[in-house]
Order: C-alpha cells, then sequence, then structure tokens
C-alpha cells in the first residue's frame, strides 16, 4: 500500500483484504497508526546520509535481539568447572562456535552487532550535534537517547561477562571494583552488585539475567519512547528549519514527503550497503583486529591470573581514559573515587546539551567558525581518548610523547567543551537560517 492508498475505498470495496482491514480497524487502530507514523508523517524533504543510522540502529536492535534467542538456545551461565576443567560458559560458547549448526555465524552477528550497534549510535549522536537536532523542541527526543545510550553501555557491559574469558572476567572485576571508591557504602555496593566478594557464578547469572531480558526490556521502551516522542514534534533536517511553519491549504507541511514510500526505500539504500560492509566483517574479520574480539578473551576465565593488560571493548575507550585521567586525590578522596565521577559525568553531561547550547541557530550549514573549530577538536578528542583507553597506562607517541598527560588535557577539553557552551556559543557568529528547506 502506497501513500496515497485510499484506506476507506478500500475497506468497501468488497474485498477479503479489506473486509479483514476494517474488521481490524473496528478493534485496533492499525490503519491510523500505519497513517501517523507512515504514510502520513511528513518528513523533511532533505535528509542526507546523517539520517540512514535512526534506521540502521532500528535494525542492529532486531539483529541483536534475534541472534541473541538463538544463541541463549545453547549457551549456559555457570562458572563451575566441566570435565575437561573448563568453566561450562565458556566451553558452551565453544560448542555454539564449533558444534551448533550455523551456531559460528549466529554468534559472530551477535559479537559485530554489539559493535556496529556503537558504530551506527555514535554516528547517530553526532547527526545531532551537527544539526541541533537535540534543540527545542526536540529535548526530549534527545533525554531518550541518552538514556538509551546508558542502557546500550550497561547491555554491552553485562553482555561481554557471558562468554567467561580472561577479558570477560578481569573487566567485570575492575569496572565492579570502581563502585567500592563510593565512600560509605562502596564497599557493601560492590559485594551487593557481584553477589560475592569475587566476580563468580552469581555474577555470571545475574548480568545473564539482565542481558537477556532485564535491559532489553528497558532498552526496547526507551526506543518506542523516542520515536513516539520525534513523531509528536516532527524531524528535523540538515538546515535545522521547522517545515511545519509553512504547510499548504491541506495542512501538509510544504517542504514535507510522507515517510513511507519515499523514507523506506532511500532507508533500504542505507540497509543494504550497511549489510554489505557488516558482511564483509562478519564473515572476513569476526575479530575486528582484537577490537571486536579481543585475543584474550579466548582464552577461559582464570582467577588465579591476571592478564598483564586489561582494556574495555572499544566503544567505552573514551569514557575509560575520562577514568583514568583522574589521578590526585580530592577533599579526602581517593582518585579512583572520581575517576568514577569524570566518567559517569562524561556521560551524563551529554544530556544537558539542549540547555547548554545557546545558538540562534541549529544547523553547522549556519553557525559559526568558533562552533565549526570546537566540534572539529572534540572529535579529535574524542578519538585519540578512544585510542588511548586501549592502550596501558605507560603508553607514548612514538615512543617519546607520554600519552597520560595528553589524556588528561584532552579530557580537560571534553568537559570545558560543554561547560563553557552556554557562552561561547552565543558569541558566536552566525548566518541567518533560510526560511525553507534547501536541497
Ligand atoms: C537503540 C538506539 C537508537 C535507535 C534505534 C534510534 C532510533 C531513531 C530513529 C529511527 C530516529 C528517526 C530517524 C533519524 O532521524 O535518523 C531517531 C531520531 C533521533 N535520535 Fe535516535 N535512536 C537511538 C539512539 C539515540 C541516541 C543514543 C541519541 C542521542 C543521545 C539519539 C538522538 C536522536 C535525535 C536527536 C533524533 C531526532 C533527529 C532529527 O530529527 O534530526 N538517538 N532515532
Amino acid at each position: 500500500m502506497g501513500a496515497n492508498t485510499n484506506f476507506e475505498k478500500y475497506k468497501s470495496d468488497g474485498s477479503v483484504g479489506g473486509n479483514v482491514l476494517e474488521w481490524v480497524d473496528a478493534r485496533f487502530p492499525l490503519t491510523s497508526m500505519w497513517k501517523a507514523h507512515l504514510s502520513e508523517y511528513y518528513a523533511p524533504k532533505n535528509f542526507n546520509f546523517w539520517y540512514f543510522f535512526g534506521s540502521l540502529a532500528l535494525l542492529v536492535l532486531v539483529i541483536q535481539i534475534v541472534t541473541g534467542i538463538f544463541l541463549v538456545m545453547h549457551y549456559k551461565p555457570d562458572a563451575s568447572l566441566n570435565v575437561n576443567g573448563i568453566p561450562v560458559a565458556f566451553a558452551s560458547v565453544e560448542y555454539i562456535m564449533r558444534d551448533v549448526p550455523w551456531g559460528w555465524l549466529i554468534r559472530y552477528m551477535h559479537s559485530t552487532g554489539a559493535s556496529a550497534f556503537f558504530i551506527v549510535v555514535y554516528m547517530h549522536m553526532f547527526r545531532g550535534l551537527l544539526y541541533g537536532s537535540y534543540r527545542q523542541p526536540r529535548e526530549l527526543i534527545w533525554v531518550f537517547g541518552v538514556l538509551i545510550f546508558l542502557c546500550l553501555m550497561a547491555e554491552a557491559f553485562m553482555g561481554y561477562l557471558l562468554p567467561w574469558g580472561q577479558m570477560s572476567f578481569w573487566g567485570a572485576q575492575v569496572i565492579v571494583n570502581l563502585f567500592s571508591a563510593i565512600p560509605l557504602i562502596g564497599e557493601p555496593l560492590s559485594v551487593w552488585i557481584r553477589g560475592d566478594f569475587v566476580v563468580g557464578d552469581a555474577t555470571l547469572n545475574r548480568f545473564f539475567s539482565f542481558h537477556v531480558i532485564a535491559v532489553p526490556l528497558v532498552l526496547i521502551g526507551l526506543v518506542a519512547a523516542h520515536i513516539l516522542a520525534l513523531h509528536e514534534v516532527g524531524s528535523n533536517n540538515p538546515d535545522g528549519v521547522e517545515i511545519k511553519k509553512h504547510k499548504d491549504a491541506n495542512g501538509i507541511p510544504l517542504d514535507g514527503i510522507p515517510f513511507h514510500p519515499y523514507y523506506t526505500v532511500k532507508d533500504i539504500v542505507g540497509v543494504v550497503v550497511f549489510l554489505m560492509v557488516f558482511s564483509c566483517v562478519v564473515f572476513f574479520a569476526p575479530e575486528g583486529g582484537g577490537y571486536f574480539l579481543e585475543f584474550n578473551n579466548f582464552i577461559p576465565a582464570d582467577p588465579l591470573k591476571t592478564p598483564p593488560h586489561i582494556a574495555p571493548v572499544w566503544y567505552f575507550t573514551p569514557f575509560y581514559s575520562l577514568l583514568r585521567a583522574m589521578v590526585w586525590p580530592f577533599f579526602g578522596l581517593d582518585a579512583k573515587f572520581w575517576g568514577v565521577v569524570a566518567m559517569g559525568l562524561g556521560v551524563v553531561i551529554l544530556a544537558f546539551l539542549p540547555w547548554l547550547d545557546r545558538s540562534p541557530v541549529k544547523s553547522i550549514r549556519y553557525r559559526g567558525p568558533i562552533f565549526k573549530a570546537l566540534l572539529i577538536l572534540f572529535v579529535i578528542a574524542f578519538g585519540i581518548l578512544g585510542f588511548l583507553g586501549t592502550q596501558p597506562p605507560s603508553y607514548a607517541f612514538f615512543g617519546v610523547i607520554p600519552g597520560a598527560p595528553v589524556a588528561q588535557i584532552l579530557t580537560v577539553y571534553y568537559f570545558l567543551f560543554f561547560i563553557t557552551m552556554p557562552w561561547w556559543s552565543k558569541i558566536d557568529k552566525y548566518s541567518p537560517e533560510p526560511d525553507r528547506v534547501t536541497m
């Protein structure tokens, strides 16, 4: 059914399909939902490359849920040792890889999907920065987005424990131990999270429960809220102008086109290109050079053998660098505590963007040189922080420039970018936004 389908005529034409639709519509708002969210949802006609990533995030969410369901059929969250002395959880993943028909494909799709999710979501968030999509009236879409991002981080962190490899075990050990830095309640809190004094079977079982049901439920709910909020106010666009300001006699935005079929078809192009790249990784480089699947995680968890270098997966490393940058105690609280604060704040501060940005225009197309320069620096800083987070603290660029102070300077920049935004976004030059979208 295309955009111009006359549902009323179809329902009364006497055909079986028409009758079924009429029967359903009398009991469920099927046609009205289809119209409101697809065939009569008017999206700006100037969407570009950056607008592919919302639908791609939805696609990856579906891939993760479907492959996850099949993995759960064979995976066992059990830290005890089998007859060969291998932890059952680790052995069940090996079993999926070697013995379950197509198990290797399902597992690699899921592990690659985790990294793909973060690539797509980082691009999606960056689009928000480029075009000011978080600005009024889209603040709630953005806040739901930040909550989605937090859930996604929790989901990935807990999922990573499940294969019960060396990195799973020691990564969880390091991160859960961070909570012990919180004054007074820290120590009992970390024991409560683990369900034990060390990461163990109780931890594995509860992370499994959260990873397969609790967090995905919240995630799906948040994604629904995210899209409902978007459809309430309408999409932003690369010009950052409100298309609802100019409507025709029927109340349809002059610069809008029905989402279906125009953008459903356009999004298929993004899906095809994405699946081509995704398949190349799944079939030819599922370890992603040790970034998507860390080499140490092919070794079963051994609580008696700490790996020499424990690094989180790449998508956490910019925030891990913020944590490691805090090396001095303040106000009688040790550096670890401030590290946890910096890491948490590094994510939470994103939620305040709609109120920090005071520019009169939304899109980068009409913003001034200060925004453009600071944004480029922000991307570079985020990338270098991410890289340094994958390296040991002793890392030096070209063997001479020590990485640790560089990470500290970039951490200061990361926070200053946001904290000083109300000031620099106001004094920056800008050119007036056009009245209508440009193509
Ligand atoms: C599972 C993760 C996510 C999914 C499935 C998702 C889905 C979507 C979809 C389908 C759209 C509409 C299409 C588009 O504009 O590209 C959208 C728009 C948007 N999303 Fe997300 N999103 C996710 C995460 C996030 C995150 C983490 C943020 C920011 C922190 C965010 C911020 C936004 C904003 C501001 C818009 C409106 C963009 C505009 O109108 O220009 N989203 N999202």
